[in-house]
């Protein structure tokens, strides 16, 4: 039978985040340190057909209706296409959706989406070479408007653009934006939550929502739209009267885990309900024991899984009723 994922706060997960690897050909600022995190050993990764069995309990057992890889860069994965293919399997009728910084999409994307990829969220902060290159602490800006152009060409529509909000990158959002629109994409402007390797951080440097709204105000006309649905993290504002629309991810200024819909697993195959959350269940050791028969196996996931699901936090958010200080650094960054 179907047991959904719920947690203390009624609330229900759908949408199933796993990274698939902690390596990444960018250094984002907001994200790694220089020297990239620290290598997972090749035998504690889980393989596709690991990745599968999860995918499969927890679209099958546990009313997960949307899949996506994420990493790292999901895209260093040499067997990423394996991972599809036998993730589709699994769960045929599911949208299988994966954010990436497209670095070489442009070469692989006609066999991701032959192994069953849906759709492409693109990390993308500035169009400006040099801001770029300061910012990823890579020359690649050229790699990634290509990866983005391979996407469109492969009807990957509607492909997301993210733009984590940085001080030195503010500046070019009203480019970012304009490309975006003039190459048919959907841009979104997020806060940055303090989930950097390097412990950077802080309040007071934030680029909040209202900073963005000045700053494209200068060059557009934003009328706000609201939510696409009540979990999505973006609020839409229309541009220049439509129809493009271009979204705000305001988690930090206008926190929005009331309405969370998330699990995620991690590469080695631990769940974290919440990003903001340390406690990690492992779900790896369960799919590899050699003690259990398929069906205890997946009903000793699905136990697990709940129970990770029943711990989840209720907030992050320096508004939250539970923890008012408690969003600060996590041991993980986004990219784990
Ligand atoms: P769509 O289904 O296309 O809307 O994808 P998404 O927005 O859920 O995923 P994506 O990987 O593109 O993430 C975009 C941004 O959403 C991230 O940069 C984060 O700021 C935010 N985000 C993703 N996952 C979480 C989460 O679990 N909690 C919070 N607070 N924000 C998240
Ligand atoms: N704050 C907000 N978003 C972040 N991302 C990575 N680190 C952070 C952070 N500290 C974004 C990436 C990617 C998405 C999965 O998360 O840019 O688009
Ligand atoms: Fe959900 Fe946690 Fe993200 Fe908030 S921080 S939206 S509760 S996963």
């Amino acid at each position: 039978g179907t047991d959904a994922l719920v947690d203390r706060f009624g609330r229900v997960a759908r949408d199933l985040r796993i990274s698939i690897t902690e390596k990444c050909t960018l250094r984002c600022t907001y994200c790694m340190p220089a020297e990239g995190l620290p290598a997972i050993a090749r035998d504690d990764l889980l393989a596709p057909a690991e990745i599968a069995r999860l995918v499969s309990v927890a679209v099958g057992r546990l009313g997960i209706t949307d899949v996506r890889f994420t990493g790292g860069e999901p895209l260093v994965r040499r067997d990423l296409a394996e991972i599809l293919r036998q993730s589709r399997a699994a769960a045929p009728d599911v949208s299988i959706s994966m954010t990436t910084n497209a670095i070489g999409l442009d070469k692989r994307v006609q066999e991701l989406v032959a192994a069953g990829l849906d759709r492409v969220n693109i990390s993308l902060d500035s169009v400006d070479r040099d801001d770029f290159a300061r910012l990823t602490r890579r020359d690649r800006l050229p790699d990634v408007l290509r990866g983005v152009r391979g996407a469109l060409a492969a009807g990957l529509a509607p492909v997301k653009l993210n733009a984590v909000l940085m001080p030195e990158t503010l500046a070019g959002a009203a480019d970012l934006l304009a490309w975006a629109v003039e190459h048919g994409c959907h841009p979104r402007f997020i806060e940055q939550m303090p989930l950097d390797a390097d412990g950077h951080w802080t309040r007071d440097d934030l680029v909040s929502a209202a900073d963005l709204l000045g700053v494209l105000g200068e060059r557009f006309d934003l009328v706000e739209v609201g939510r696409d649905d009540p979990s999505a993290p973006a609020e839409e504002w229309l541009v220049d009267g439509g129809p493009q629309t271009v979204g705000i991810i305001a988690s930090v200024t206008r926190s929005f885990c009331g309405d969370c819909d998330r699990t995620r697993l991690t590469a080695e195959g631990t769940v974290r309900s919440c990003l903001f959350g340390d406690d990690e269940t492992d779900l790896r050791a369960i799919l590899r024991s050699t003690d259990l028969t398929e069906d205890e196996r997946d009903d000793a996931i699905m136990v697990a899984w709940q129970g990770a699901m029943w711990a989840k936090p209720l907030a992050h958010g320096s508004d939250s009723p539970v923890s008012p200080d408690a969003f600060a650094p996590t041991a993980r960054s986004m990219g784990a």
